[in-house]
């Protein structure tokens, strides 16, 4: 089969003034469609074409193919990475998450500098990712292209900290994206689904 990657869940414009419509041009219509074009051309005739997206992540993180493993992953963590934000969010958890969130944590203020930490301190290019960790909430960051699909860890939301991600808006900035990430962009509804989804909800 062919992968393709779904439409953005928003306009282009819609996390303006936060992230800007030429932010996602690249991001979104350039870098995601291309990793997704890399691997439907590494992929043809072999056999991860026969399986799913997440199948072909885990299978070439195994036998340590490299080249299909970073265009599958970056394929699937983008798609993550858009649903990861909204134009109607207002940073804040709500539900059963808000209350894991103060448990794990200490405070959603606490939670806060925990992930920008990890975001300021990823060094070069990665995500920074809320993960359910057992019966626990966790802030990991990871290099590169690697994804907490590979582990027991369970996604719950992520920030892409590669440069393409916020060089146009931010420049360098990385503290300053991070924070509008947490302030205004951070879906809350998208990673209290993925906690439910687990049954830990
Ligand atoms: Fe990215």
């Amino acid at each position: 089969m062919t992968f393709t990657i779904p439409d953005l869940p928003y306009e282009r414009n819609a996390l303006e003034p936060h992230m800007s419509r030429e932010t996602l041009d690249y991001h979104f219509g350039k870098h995601h469609q291309g990793y997704c074009n890399k691997l439907n051309a590494l992929a043809k005739g072999t056999p991860y074409e026969t399986m799913s997206l997440e199948e072909v992540i885990r299978s070439s993180f195994e036998k340590e193919d490299t080249g299909v493993f970073n265009n599958a992953a970056q394929t699937w963590n983008h798609t993550f990475l858009w649903n990861s934000m909204s134009p109607d969010s207002n940073g804040t958890p709500r539900g059963s998450l808000a209350a894991r969130i103060d448990e794990s944590f200490g405070s959603l203020d606490a939670f806060r500098q925990r992930f920008k930490e990890a975001s300021v301190g990823q060094f070069g290019s990665g995500y920074v990712w809320l993960v359910a960790d057992g019966d626990k909430l966790d802030i990991i960051s990871t290099a590169n292209a690697h994804t907490p699909l590979t582990s027991s860890k369970v996604p719950l939301l992520t920030l892409d900290v590669w440069e393409h991600a916020y060089y146009l808006d931010y420049r360098n900035e990385r503290d300053r994206f991070t924070d509008a990430f947490l302030e205004h962009l951070a879906n809350w509804e998208f990673a209290q689904a993925n906690y439910d989804a687990i049954g830990k909800g």
